[in-house]
């Protein structure tokens, strides 16, 4: 196995000097990229992923749709007039980013990307070292308030004004009472015209093949969390959940640019009044 150092070098990232990519443990970011046809991952990351898709051979096309999911919610929230993003949970750099879907509408937009796994930090600076409205930080949900006073944030971020803040694919990685302080934290900080963009795993679409694909992530450091509809719906308290409210990813507002078949998570939008 290479060093930290000179696979990153070959998969396009830069490492800081701490970082430790703990290739012998898979991660959700690297599992994820693995079902998007991405080339950041090793070896036990391809095990856990091929697992789900040997428990259920649409795993690739859910993740496909949440992206799709993320492309109509940005899009909704740009062209309501909100110029700032917070994408918690962001992942590695894919196709089709929250800043590239952005700045198609407006360049000047800007992005606070935040995952808790240091490789998406490694990779998003190399992605984005000339782009001066968009940032990725190192950070974790569960600090969310920390979060938000970071200076780097602030230094592209005013909390005075409407922000969207996503939680795509994420509060499923962490217990119910950490998941309910984040969005109480998102409500409580976030300025009135704000919006609340969220995707989550569930098993409700899929209940005979949920508890083999869940085992997934097991070997994981965070294991996984599926909800229901009520409990999804409920992280919405305090926010005007948007038409068509909580469904199935596939099924909020498609557009006809996936097939709009898997179950495997809900997904929903919020306004602060
Ligand atoms: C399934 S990926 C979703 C990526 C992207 N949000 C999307 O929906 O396409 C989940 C990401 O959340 C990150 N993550 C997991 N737990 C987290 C936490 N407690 N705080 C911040 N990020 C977390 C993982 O490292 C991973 O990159």
């Amino acid at each position: 196995m290479n060093s930290n150092r000179e696979w990153l070098a070959e998969h396009g990232g830069q490492a800081p000097p701490s970082l430790d990519l703990r290739p012998d443990v898979p991660h959700p970011a690297r599992i994820y990229d693995y079902w998007l046809d991405g080339k950041d991952n090793f070896p036990p990351d391809r095990a856990a992923a091929e697992h789900a898709i040997s428990a259920s051979p649409d795993i690739p096309a859910a993740a496909r749709e949440n992206r799709a999911f993320l492309h109509r919610a940005v899009r909704l929230a740009a062209e309501a007039g909100i110029r700032q993003f917070i994408d918690i949970g962001s992942g590695l750099p894919t196709q089709g980013n929250v800043h590239d879907a952005v700045h198609a509408i407006d360049p000047t937009a800007r992005v606070v990307y935040i995952d808790n796994d240091p490789i998406v930090l490694a990779h998003g600076r190399a992605l984005l070292a000339d782009n001066s409205t968009t940032t990725v930080l190192t950070g974790d949900l569960r600090d969310l308030d920390e979060l938000l006073d970071r200076p780097e944030l602030r230094a592209l971020i005013d909390l005075s004004q409407p922000v969207a803040l996503l939680l795509l694919a994420v509060l499923h990685f962490v217990n119910d009472e950490q998941a309910r302080a984040a969005v109480q934290a998102v409500h409580s900080r976030l300025a009135p015209g704000s919006y609340l963009l969220l995707s989550h795993s569930t098993g409700e679409g899929n209940p005979e093949r949920a508890a083999e694909v869940a085992k997934t992530w097991k070997s994981t450091d965070t294991g996984i969390n599926f909800r229901g509809h009520a409990a999804v719906e409920e992280f919405f308290e305090g926010w005007e959940l948007l038409e068509p409210g909580v469904t199935f990813v596939p099924l909020w507002r498609p557009d006809g640019s996936t097939a709009n078949t898997t179950r495997w998570m809900y997904a929903g939008v919020g306004r602060k009044g």
